[in-house]
């Protein structure tokens, strides 16, 4: 079931999403490997929060572009990096927003829907920032990333969304996330959301977090 306003934002969401689809004409592809490791940054950094706070960067990623961004903010933090790995993998066919029925399209049109995680994060409690990364799926927040939030208890913790898109940028997803009923009356601090391509570069990143004013724990 999805509700009167979540059927508008979709379909707002769909239009837009529809035109760009014209323009652009990407494919789905297969669902990337996994990242299994700490990345260690060749670079040295100046990014405030990289000797002082437990960072984890925790992304979900379908055809590779946001693992990439992750992949060069956990480098650029000396951050964690874990991938969240749905249990039922994403297919070609359910990543087809062409098709009204392809999983993702039923998924994003009912906001209750939780698809369950491989695995979990080890020693989640240490953590004190924790970027969340995804794609945007028709506007939104991948359903997943739903299942993620709700899954850890965010007491305490900071959190950084960033996605990546064709063209559509953070802002719905990010309010979705934050209203999560899971989350409210939790003291978590969110700072700004942020939109990365694929390929950010390692300075960019550093730039980015240098400009935020981290709360560390
Ligand atoms: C089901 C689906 C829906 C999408 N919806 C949007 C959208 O609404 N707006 C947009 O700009 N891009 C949209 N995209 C494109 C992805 O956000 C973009 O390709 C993203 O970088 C993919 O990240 P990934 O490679 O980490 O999976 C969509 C892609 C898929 C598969």
């Amino acid at each position: 079931m999805i509700g009167k306003t979540g059927n508008i934002i979709l379909k707002k969401a769909g239009l837009c999403f529809s035109l760009l689809m014209m323009l652009l004409n990407f494919s789905a592809c297969k669902a990337v490997t996994a990242v299994s490791d700490v990345q260690t940054p060749a670079a040295s950094t100046s990014a405030a929060a990289s000797n002082q706070s437990h960072i984890l960067v925790a992304y979900f990623s379908c055809t590779g572009n946001t693992q990439k961004a992750a992949q060069t903010i956990a480098g650029a933090t000396r951050a964690d990096l874990y991938q969240i790995i749905p249990a039922e993998p994403y297919t070609s066919a359910d990543l087809d927003y062409n098709n009204k029925s392809s999983r993702t399209t039923s998924e994003m049109n009912d906001v209750s829907v939780r698809p369950a995680i491989q695995g979990t994060v080890e020693n989640f409690d240490k953590y004190d920032i924790v970027f969340l990364g995804y794609p945007i799926w028709w506007g939104d927040a991948p359903r997943i990333i739903d299942t993620f939030l709700e899954s850890y208890d965010f007491t305490g913790k900071t959190i950084i969304p960033f996605c990546t898109s064709g063209q559509s940028d953070i802002s719905t997803s990010e309010s979705n996330l934050k209203g999560l009923s899971h989350l409210q009356g939790v003291q978590v601090t969110w700072l700004d959301g942020k939109r990365l391509s694929a390929d950010v570069s390692e300075t960019d990143v550093i730039a980015w977090i240098n400009s935020m004013n981290l709360k560390v724990q």
